[in-house]
């Protein structure tokens, strides 16, 4: 039986991967749940699926219930520490981050220095610590499965594959809820507008980043780490069907695609699993009812965001870490109604203007940054 330790249970991932667990009785057993302040979803989950470890990062207000799932032998952890802390008596094999934001960044770093596999949906800790991530994998012979749909795809497109053959991969994106609209009214974009996506239901915050694409851009980073590629080899093409969930060509000329239905339960089940697959509960393509496939090239006019991601990783160092704290921020602010949507990656370019980066940084400096970042948008917002 495989242990599992899942981190951000209540989310759309987090949900989505119990979802496929409850399909395989007896196959896994979940030591760990996490949350942030879902308290009613956690104490729900846990009753059902009985973990050895809840933990909740925010402060609840009915404590009845953390009582309650002591008196049940389920130990409970609260704080953001909480996150590393329960690691010391967890006896997981894999670790799902399905946490959302930079908060995902200690709990890898803790899975990685025990040893433990790593199913990452969370994108946002490699692109704040990639290079210190990955070297600690290397080193402590950890695989790090991604859960994005599009990583899972050429993850898998490059099973039994040498990586000295790639040429380059092709991330695939849907383009978002804005792919067709003047960008000249992007200025009165709501916040429902922005949160519904045309064909992923996702949490509030990749959800704006998949409208700014910024969650492209984000990929690319994520790519860059995971698969040890420059950003030469990294390209992006608009695929309005989300059929095509990434595509990798190697030096011979051919070029390899992962195609499905789109649906996380199934880059989820396939990080669950591997390097075994399984039978899907999840609907199956039929192709045959496919009637085209189309792509093209972003405009990175219109969704600056692309653009950034891609300049701080030119720029290495502390660049992406300050880009991604901006734009957690700035993606918060509109999400509360406090900035518009054309705002977001003008925050972004800024904080990026003006940071002085570091190159190779720690993680203290990666801190320092990621702080500095939050701080200068939150000014400059409120000035
Ligand atoms: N959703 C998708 O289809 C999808 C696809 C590919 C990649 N991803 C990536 O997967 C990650 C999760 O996305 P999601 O859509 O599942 O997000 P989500 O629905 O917003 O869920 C986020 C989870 O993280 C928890 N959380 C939030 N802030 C926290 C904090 N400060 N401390 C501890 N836990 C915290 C939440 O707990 P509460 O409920 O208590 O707030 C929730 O369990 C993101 O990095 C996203 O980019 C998502």
């Amino acid at each position: 039986m495989k242990k599992i330790a899942l981190l951000g249970s209540s989310g759309s991932i987090g949900r989505n991967c119990l979802k496929v667990i409850d399909n395989f009785p007896g196959e896994f057993q979940i030591t760990c749940l996490a949350v942030h302040r879902s308290l009613q979803t956690v104490y729900q989950q846990a009753v059902r699926y009985m973990p050895q470890a809840v933990v909740i990062t925010g402060t609840p207000t009915d404590k009845s219930l953390l009582t309650d799932l002591k008196n049940r032998g389920i130990r409970v952890y609260q704080g953001q520490q909480a996150l590393t802390e329960f690691f010391a008596e967890d006896d997981s094999d894999l670790v799902i981050n399905a946490l959302v934001g930079a908060v995902g960044l200690f709990p890898t770093l803790e899975a990685i220095r025990r040893g433990k596999t790593v199913a990452l949906a969370n994108k946002e800790t490699l692109v704040m610590a990639g290079e210190i991530i990955t070297q600690r994998a290397q080193t402590a012979g950890v695989t790090i499965i991604p859960i994005d749909s599009e990583h899972s795809a050429i993850f898998q497109c490059l099973v039994g594959e040498n990586p000295e053959n790639i040429r380059r991969i092709i991330l695939t994106a849907s383009g978002g809820p804005f792919l067709e609209r003047d960008v000249s009214s992007f200025n009165h974009i709501t916040i429902d507008e922005a949160l519904a996506h045309p064909r992923w239901d996702m949490g509030d915050k990749v959800s704006i980043d998949s409208a700014t694409l910024m969650n492209k851009g984000l990929e690319i980073i994520e790519a860059h780490w995971l698969f040890h590629l420059p950003l030469e080899k990294i390209e992006v093409v608009i695929h309005p069907q989300s059929i095509i969930h990434s595509m990798v060509e190697f030096i011979d000329g051919s070029i390899k695609a992962q195609l499905s239905l789109p649906d996380m339960k199934i880059p989820i089940q396939y990080a669950l699993t591997y390097p075994k697959r399984k039978t899907s509960s999840s609907q199956y393509l039929k192709i045959e009812d496919v009637q085209s496939l189309t792509f093209f090239e972003p405009d990175f006019e219109k969704f600056p965001n692309l653009r950034l991601a891609i300049e701080s990783l030119k720029l290495g160092g502390t660049a992406p870490t300050v880009l991604n704290a901006a734009n957690e921020v700035s993606v918060e602010l509109f999400l509360n109604g406090k900035i518009s949507f054309t705002d977001i990656p003008r925050l972004v370019e800024k904080a990026l203007q003006q940071h002085e980066v570091v190159p190779h940084p720690d993680i203290n400096q990666i801190l320092t940054a990621d702080r500095w970042s939050r701080n200068f948008v939150l000014h400059l917002q409120g000035g």
